[in-house]
């Protein structure tokens, strides 16, 4: 397959995705980006790494192909494979392949989720080298000069047996995301779903009620991305006591305890 026969326009971000910076995460992107230095943004799920990537995609132009990693994924899923065909066989590139050869922003979600012998694979492309070697072929794809390549990872999920090499590690700059402050979150969902900005306040000071003080007997707290989902409720015409326990309090725990506390703030907010 050449460059010529990729649609490139499927991998297009067509509309611009509203982004709220925290910091100067985007120029510091733009720099990484200059550069083509490999990026790995890392932060608790549901904090904006995905939009950040999508919104960065959209400022510089660039297609953007996303792959979610799992650990049954292999490296011909990454690369491409020999497809058994009537007539024969027949090569189909795999997302990292097509990514080096558009010059696309490559987005490996969850990266640590994918065993590590799938992640080596990377490695080529990551430093000097820019190449992807297809082995089962025998070709060595040389990556265009826009493509670069971006992973994510959610830290807490760490563990010895989750986590990457350091040799994966090192040849990636970092973005740390974290939940946005108090004020910035309201602005989030008050612009994601058109909530007015007292109750996108009100959502926001549970989200922190859940936060800290960090534990609580939870494995995470609630995320943006949850908070966005209870303000959609609201703005829906749900009652904002049901779309919080529906929204942020059901899906993150089964600990009657913590239920208890997190609807008694609830309670207490919208009472
Ligand atoms: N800075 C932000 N600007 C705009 N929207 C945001 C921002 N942060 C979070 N959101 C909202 O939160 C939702 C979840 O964000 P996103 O999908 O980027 O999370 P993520 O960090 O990639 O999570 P995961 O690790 O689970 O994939 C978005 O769909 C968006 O509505
Ligand atoms: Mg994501």
């Amino acid at each position: 397959m050449t460059d010529a026969t990729i649609n490139k326009d499927q991998y297009t971000v067509r509309k611009q995705p509203f982004y709220q910076p925290q910091g100067n995460e985007v120029a510091l992107y733009e720099a990484a980006y200059r550069s083509r230095l490999p990026v790995m943004v890392k932060g608790p799920t549901g904090c904006g790494k995905s939009r950040f990537i999508e919104y960065m995609a959209w400022t510089l132009g660039k297609p953007l192909i996303t792959v979610a990693c799992n650990e049954d994924m292999t490296a011909s899923d990454l690369v491409g494979r020999y497809l058994l065909e009537a007539g024969g066989t027949r090569w189909l590139d795999g997302p990292l392949t097509t990514a080096a050869r558009i010059g696309a922003i490559c987005y490996l979600d969850e990266v640590v989720e994918a065993r590590q012998d799938t992640t080596v694979v990377i490695h080529p492309l990551t430093d000097h080298r820019r190449t992807l070697p297809l082995d089962k072929k025998g070709e060595l794809v040389e990556a265009r000069p826009d493509f670069q390549r971006v992973i994510s990872f959610i830290p807490v999920y760490q563990s010895l047996m989750k986590d990457l090499k350091q040799s994966t590690k090192q040849r990636f700059t970092a973005f740390e995301f974290d939940y946005p402050e108090p004020g910035l979150e309201a602005k989030i969902l008050a612009e994601e779903t058109g909530l007015e900005a007292g109750l996108a306040a009100s959502l926001v000071k549970i989200g922190q009620a859940a936060r800290n003080p960090k534990g609580h007997g939870l494995d995470e707290g609630i995320s943006t991305r949850l908070l966005v989902y209870a303000a959609t409720l609201i703005k829906d015409g749900v009652a904002a006591a049901d779309a919080c326990r529906m929204a942020l309090v059901r899906p993150i725990t089964d600990d009657a305890d913590i239920r208890e506390t997190l609807d008694h703030a609830i309670d207490a907010l919208f009472a």
